[in-house]
């Protein structure tokens, strides 16, 4: 069986601890991490299984000093590959309490490069789970991805990874 890989990024803050949970809830065997920051799209190449692991760090911030600059120069390695016939699926870390109105913003900024090349994206969550004011990842009234907040409902992490591996396990072949 061909290995799911998890690219995440940054290192070592909550997407980096999400997405541990997340190979351990799959199953260490099935699951390959691929850290963002030493990444290109030959990586992403590699693999028919991908799950992406992104945060939101405010929309305009990403040059700043405290943003997900992994994924900042990772994201236009997105879209130079196509990912029709592959299986792709993004949880996102936010925070619905300080950034109500932009919350998991980025997993939107992700998922419309993914789809503008050709991805079906797996793993979209319903809306009406979480308590927020706006945010441009939602579609038609889902989440284009699993958000999770380790800020303000931590204690709802393991759940909600429990619940989406469920979810997404027969696409992903598991
Ligand atoms: C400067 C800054 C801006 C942020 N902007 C947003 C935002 O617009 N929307 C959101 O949902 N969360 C936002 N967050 C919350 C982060 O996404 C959240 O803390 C996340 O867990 C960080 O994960 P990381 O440490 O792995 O990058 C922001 C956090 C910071 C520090």
């Amino acid at each position: 069986m061909s290995k799911t890989a998890i690219f995440f990024g940054p290192l070592k803050g909550s997407v980096n601890r999400v997405a541990d949970k997340l190979k351990n809830l799959i199953g260490d065997d099935k699951v390959v991490m691929v850290p963002v920051n030493s990444a290109s799209v030959a990586d992403i190449e590699k693999y028919d299984k991908i799950i992406f692991g992104i945060s939101t760090v405010g929309k305009d911030t990403w040059k700043s000093t405290y943003s997900n600059v992994d994924w900042a120069e990772f994201l236009p390695e997105i879209s130079k590959t196509n990912y029709e016939g592959k299986t792709i699926a993004i949880f996102g870390l936010g925070d619905h309490i300080t950034y109500a109105a932009t919350f998991v913003d980025h997993i939107a900024l992700l998922a419309n490069e993914l789809i503008k090349n050709g991805a079906v994206l797996s793993g979209l969550v319903d809306a009406g789970e979480y308590e927020y004011h706006e945010s441009e990842a939602v579609v038609d009234g889902k989440f284009l991805g699993l958000p999770v907040d380790e800020d303000f409902e931590p204690e709802l992490t393991d759940e909600r990874l429990e619940k989406w591996v469920k979810q997404i396990s027969a696409d992903f072949g598991w």
